[in-house]
């Protein structure tokens, strides 16, 4: 793709999705874009766009597409085995010097269709049922957030790293599979762009996984500044598993092992 068309694909994609390209690596998106036209079947981003300004069904396929809204529960398992293991009773201790009404202040940021959100939750009520606990769940992508809300529905593939009895739990007997609403007492869902949104504060955990793979090493290190910011300290930021801060200091956190990050 040209650089002038770039610029102009750009300026529309801002105005028509609120998504600005600018942070995202520009090698990638050019090739994604080139790639989107071509399955589209449209000669040129002219005729692309005037369609999704009228066509709302195109334009949310567009943005699904853009940002790429892949997961599943308990994604990674040996992750969140850790989470279950180690950092919630870490969590737990570490709050116990701060005490707040709410209980745990947990978020999933760039949470998809919800599965990283309800995974959480799964957590808090399997293994330390007495905890309160409060879930942000946010996305820029507000099908995915309708979906999340709506708890569903969600497919096999979704499910399938839930045990049998979190089966039995939190989800409908048969597919297409729904979240029982009792997991979704503590989750507020919310619209939220990362990099240009205000952050909540005084988080104990931020889940923030495959979420910035396209991003520019700028917009990266912006968000990582925007956590720690937004962490209480000794709060831990968990990302996904290629995805590692290389000088975490300088955003003021510090390695907790693979994949998780300290507040200091
Ligand atoms: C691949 S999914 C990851 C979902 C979940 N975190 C997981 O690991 O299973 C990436 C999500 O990040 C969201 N996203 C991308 N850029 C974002 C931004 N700037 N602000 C908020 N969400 C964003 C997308 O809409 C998408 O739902």
């Amino acid at each position: 793709m040209e650089a002038e068309v770039y610029t102009q694909v750009k300026t529309s994609i801002k105005h028509t999705l609120r998504i600005d390209l600018e942070n995202y690596k520009e090698e990638q998106m050019k090739r994604r874009l080139d790639s989107w036209l071509v399955r589209s079947h449209f000669s040129t981003w002219n005729e692309y766009f005037n369609l999704i300004t009228k066509d709302a069904m195109e334009q949310e396929r567009f943005r699904n597409y853009l940002t790429i809204n892949v997961t599943e529960f308990f994604r990674d398992q040996n992750r969140w085995d850790h989470v279950r293991t180690e950092i919630l009773p870490y969590l737990i201790n570490n709050s116990a010097q701060h005490p707040q009404a709410g209980g745990l202040k947990l978020w999933s940021a760039g949470c998809s269709i919800g599965a990283e959100a309800y995974t959480l939750a799964m957590l808090m009520e399997d293994f330390v049922p007495s905890h309160k606990y409060s879930i942000l769940a946010t996305d820029l992508d507000r099908g995915a957030l309708l979906k999340a809300k709506s708890r569903g529905p969600y497919n096999q593939e979704d499910i399938r790293n839930l045990s049998t009895k979190q089966r039995q739990q939190y989800v409908t007997p048969s597919s297409p599979y729904y979240v029982n609403e009792k997991l979704q007492r503590n989750i507020r869902f919310q619209e939220q762009n990362l990099l240009d949104d205000h952050f909540e504060g005084d988080f104990d955990l931020i889940v923030c996984r495959n979420v910035v793979i396209y991003f520019t090493t700028a917009s990266k290190d912006l968000l990582y500044m925007k956590f720690s910011k937004a962490l209480r300290p000794g709060g831990v930021l968990f990302v996904g598993g290629t995805e590692i801060i290389s000088v975490a200091t300088k955003f003021g956190l510090q390695n907790f092992g693979i994949s998780f990050y300290k507040k200091v």
